[in-house]
């Protein structure tokens, strides 16, 4: 099972500290924007961690002042937003608020054991997605969102295992997390709980992680974080694993729409020699006839289609661009944080449509499609009247901001 040998988690990733080599001076810290760098190589990581072990990297990230609770707050209440409250410690009782979330719902809660998730904060808060720009060593596709969780002291939403995988990225105050074992469908949850939670969870690993500290875990693996003080903040970089079940719906669907109805026909039908039974060459006609309408091109369609389609829609939410250029004053453009872009040779895929791409357009679109910001100097590179045209229709329609 992952994670399990005792200190593998801590400390052996710790990049060597600068600290004894620098003057002990105050420093203010300086505001950047998110960041999180693997401290080893991504081939490393990959083949001894990704999908099988869990690993704790201290002080991976930084730039993750915003948003405070307040923004998180704020952003919970908001009709398009999907957020939860979580109440419960220890052995429980548990409970849970749904969005839409009452607006004075944050005056009733009390001041411990309680935690505020907020989902894809990334689609709203474009400057909270430009930190998946540091997961290149992944596939594009391969990421879901970043989920918030803002907790006051005791805050926890219990120990359970995630199905895909996550990076829990500590952006402020401290969380204390137990790490289990490797879980299935099949191991005891505490019953009638909408939480899932675990019936119990033996602790096979146990640390606090402080602001910057992050947490890879695989799918499965048990985990259950407290909140030590009250301005807990934590980040989950979530992946998506898509569900074979939802991707042949989407197939279905696809290929449905682009063929018309079609009725089974048999003019040369012989007579029939027992008319309790399907036939042979009744039951392939039947099975070939709707075979036949999943076609290669609908299918390739139906995949692009779902991979660059955004969890949620945000395009509604402006961007914060003062933001974004006090932390970096050399981008001039921006994609706005909900939305996703997936090249298909000629054509590139944004939010679930796809672009016939001229061989003018392609460099620009292919620049866009690789990060999240831009520089001036690296669009000038890229830009023809083509390419110009494109971006412009783009910027209209919210997909990106110029700064
Ligand atoms: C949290 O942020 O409170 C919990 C995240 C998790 O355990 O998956
Ligand atoms: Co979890």
């Amino acid at each position: 099972p992952a994670g399990h040998d005792p200190g593998h988690l801590c400390g052996q990733c710790r990049p060597a500290s600068p600290q004894h080599l620098m003057p002990s001076a105050p420093q203010l810290p300086a505001l950047t924007l998110p960041r999180f760098i693997l401290p080893m190589k991504p081939a490393a990581f990959l083949r001894e961690h990704w999908q099988k072990k869990a690993l704790l990297m201290p002080g991976a990230a930084r730039g993750l002042d915003q948003p405070d609770a307040n923004t998180l707050a704020g952003l919970a209440l908001e009709e398009s937003v999907e957020a939860r409250i979580i109440t419960g410690a220890g052995n429980g009782p548990w409970s849970v608020l749904q969005s839409p979330l009452a607006d004075d719902v944050f005056e009733t809660l009390g001041e411990e054991n309680w935690t505020l998730l907020v989902q894809s904060v990334d689609h709203f808060l474009t400057e909270t997605s430009l930190l998946l720009d540091d997961f290149a060593f992944l596939p594009n596709w391969r990421v879901e969102d970043i989920m918030i969780s803002y907790a006051a002291k005791g805050g926890s939403v219990g120990p359970h295992f995630d199905r895909y995988d996550v990076f829990l990225i500590q952006a402020a105050g401290h969380r204390r997390w137990q790490i289990g074992d490797v879980c299935d469908e099949s191991t005891p949850r505490q019953p009638t709980d909408e939480l899932k939670l675990l019936a119990e969870m033996p602790v096979r690993e146990e640390f606090v992680a402080g602001p910057g500290d992050v947490l890879y875990l695989p799918p499965g693996v048990a985990h259950h974080g407290v909140a030590e003080d009250s301005d807990c903040i934590t980040w989950s970089v979530g992946f998506r694993a898509p569900d074979y079940q939802m991707l042949m719906a989407e197939i279905a669907g696809e290929c449905l729409a682009e063929s018309d109805s079609q009725l089974f026909t048999d003019p040369d039908r012989e007579i029939t020699a027992d008319p309790t039974v399907l036939a042979d060459a009744d039951r392939q006609q039947l099975i070939r006839g709707a075979l036949d309408l999943l076609q290669p091109d609908a299918i390739e369609r139906a995949v692009y289609r779902w991979l660059s389609t955004p969890r949620l829609d945000g395009l509604e939410f402006a961007i914060d661009d003062h933001h974004i250029r006090e932390r970096d004053s050399d981008v001039a453009l921006v994609r706005h944080g909900s939305v996703r872009l997936l090249m298909q040779g000629k054509l590139a895929w944004l939010n679930g449509d796809s672009h016939t791409l001229t061989e003018q357009q392609r460099p620009l679109v292919q620049l866009l499609a690789s990060k999240r910001r831009y520089r001036e100097s690296e669009l000038d590179a890229v830009m023809t009247p083509a390419a110009r045209e494109l971006l412009h229709e783009w910027i209209e329609q919210g997909y990106f901001a110029p700064l």
